[in-house]
């Protein structure tokens, strides 16, 4: 693969790089709001190729009033998040929720309906009420359809698929040195690799907004599609913008354990635990019960936690999901996907217990961002999974991912429309430096140093963390990341490459913020410091 030495210039008033539903939704609103504004989009695969597609479960929201309340949701977040969150960012989303679902319905997403008309509610992990609107197992899928086929009809919005967002351009660019400290850091855009021309294109904007998702491609085992590597995160970390909390990676309890390895890995939904499905051990046991008294649906640092703890004393590699209790026509109804994928595993749910083990799924750390989704950069927002919002702290709740992503895309697109006429194009931005015309001489180079990051990672900064383990972890991937520098400084740029060199950012990210932590809380369990600390901070890297 060769880069071409000619280079693109674009000017665009907004541009967007990813295309989930923080991404998509903030697009909308604002293309509706200033249709005179130019919007770009570009996202590194096809417009629906996210994170938000393979959704399974739903959106979390305050609905039935009757009920439930804004305290409820408000108190199960804290409590799923193990105190760690910032209760005004949580208080701010979900007290909007309910208005931005009600906006996406009306955009013509379907979430199930029960035979009077009302929406089902359903339940997941942590939640004390019937509180997740859900369309099927593949709510993402539907929140996705409806947002892409709206952008599609939209004039002022332009996307470009196949188009890799490599670096954010600051004044860095015009060779002035920036830190962490610089107070005046600014974004005019960003370096993309458009991946069909093979050319690096220049892409100056007022105003920039990144909702790229999260890295589950870390770990080796993981629900998140190939395109999870961190981009975002990585991006604003080299322009030396605020990052918090990645040493927060939840890994999901149930991710359908096959035996031939398949990647992503398959989801089987918490909403199966919310509809009574229950977790057992091969003879049956029903051993959530030990660990916490909510049983299978405590929050899932919890329930991922006790799983990895019957596997390694059981010597096993998955525990068993039991749904044979459900009635068949009411499973089949709900969790239309997951029994087809089961069967097509040979596993019939009505008679077998499903094979499940954790799968890394989401990052609640990310890149700071304020209630408006500002970031520590000027004329730089963010919104979604790549962000550290405050609404999750230690621990997401389940299903308030989506809920995030549509309130963070609200609320910027309100600021930007008042604050984006005072902003002006830097047209002396220089176009991207090609240092080198070298094709990498082996790509195995690139794919073995992925396999050992994820062996590293899921070894030593997995569900169960050690100060040994993470000393070890942090040795490797400073070395990898000197081998990979050197790959990137001599050769063409190519979407492996830079991949690899995002997940090693973000591989040290999440192994000093562990190291940074000095107590287990959430997600972050460190067998060295058991205990939770009576006060809350970031670990800011
Ligand atoms: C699930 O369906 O279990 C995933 C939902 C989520 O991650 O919030």
């Amino acid at each position: 693969m060769k880069t071409k030495e000619t280079i693109k210039r674009k000017t665009t008033d907004v541009l967007i790089i990813g295309s989930g539903v923080a991404g998509l939704t903030f697009a909308i609103k604002l293309a509706k709001k200033r249709p005179d504004l130019q919007i770009t989009i570009v996202t590194k695969n096809k417009i629906d190729d996210s994170n938000t597609k393979f959704a399974q479960g739903g959106i979390a929201t305050v609905w039935d009033i009757e009920k439930d309340n804004f305290e409820k949701h408000i108190a199960d977040t804290m409590d799923a998040g193990d105190e760690l969150n910032d209760l005004e960012a949580v208080e701010m989303v979900i007290t909007e929720g309910p208005k931005r679902v009600r906006e996406l319905i009306e955009w013509g997403a379907r979430f199930d309906k029960k035979d009077n008309g009302n929406l089902e509610l359903g339940k997941e992990g942590g939640h004390s009420e019937n509180r997740v609107l859900h369309y099927k197992d593949i709510t993402g899928w539907e929140v996705e359809r409806t947002l892409v086929e709206m952008v599609k009809s939209i004039k002022n919005i332009s996307v470009h698929e196949n188009f890799f967002a490599l670096e954010l351009i600051t004044q860095h660019h015009l060779g002035r040195i920036i830190s962490k400290v610089t107070p005046d850091t600014k974004a005019y855009g960003a370096y993309v690799f458009n991946k069909k021309d093979l050319i690096i294109e220049t892409i100056l904007a007022k105003t920039t907004v990144i909702a790229t998702g999260g890295a589950g491609q870390l770990y080796s085992i993981t629900t998140n599609p190939e395109g999870a590597t961190g981009d975002g995160i990585a991006m604003v970390y080299r322009a030396k913008g605020r990052i918090a909390n990645m040493e927060f990676v939840q890994f999901h309890p149930t991710a359908l354990y096959t035996k031939i390895e398949e990647s992503p890995n398959f989801l089987v939904s918490e909403a199966v635990r919310g509809h009574g499905g229950i977790l057992r051990t091969e003879d049956g046991e029903d051993f959530m019960i030990k660990y916490d008294k909510r049983g299978s649906l405590a929050p899932r640092d919890i329930v991922a936690r006790a799983i990895d703890n019957e596997m390694k004393v059981r010597g096993v590699n998955n525990v068993f999901l039991d749904v044979r209790h459900i009635e068949k026509n009411d499973f089949v109804k709900h969790f239309p996907n997951i029994y087809e994928k089961c069967l097509s595993e040979g596993i019939d749910p009505m008679k077998d217990m499903i094979p499940v083990a954790p799968a890394c799924h989401y990052f609640c750390g990310g890149i700071v961002v304020d209630k408006k989704g500002k970031t520590s950069i000027k004329n730089l927002y963010a919104a979604g999974e790549a962000t550290y919002s405050g609404l999750h702290g230690a621990n997401r709740l389940a299903s308030n991912s989506l809920l995030e992503g549509l309130v963070y895309a609200h609320n910027i697109c309100e600021n930007i429309a008042d604050e984006i006429d005072e902003i002006q194009i830097n047209n002396e931005i220089p176009d991207w430096n090609i240092t080198s015309t070298k094709e990498p001489k082996e790509m195995v180079l690139i794919t073995q140093s992925l396999k050992e990051i994820r062996d590293v990672m899921g070894s030593y900064v997995g569900i169960v963390r050690n100060n040994i383990r993470l000393k070890r972890a942090i040795n490797r991937i400073l070395l990898y990341y000197k081998e990979t520098e050197e790959l990137y400084k001599s050769s063409v740029i190519s979407e492996q490459l830079c991949e690899l060199r995002n997940l090693i950012t973000i591989a040290y990210l999440v192994t000093r913020s562990s190291q940074n932590r000095h107590e287990s809380r959430g997600l972050n369990y460190n067998t060295d410091y058991p205990d939770k600390l009576p006060y809350n901070e970031l670990t800011l890297v």
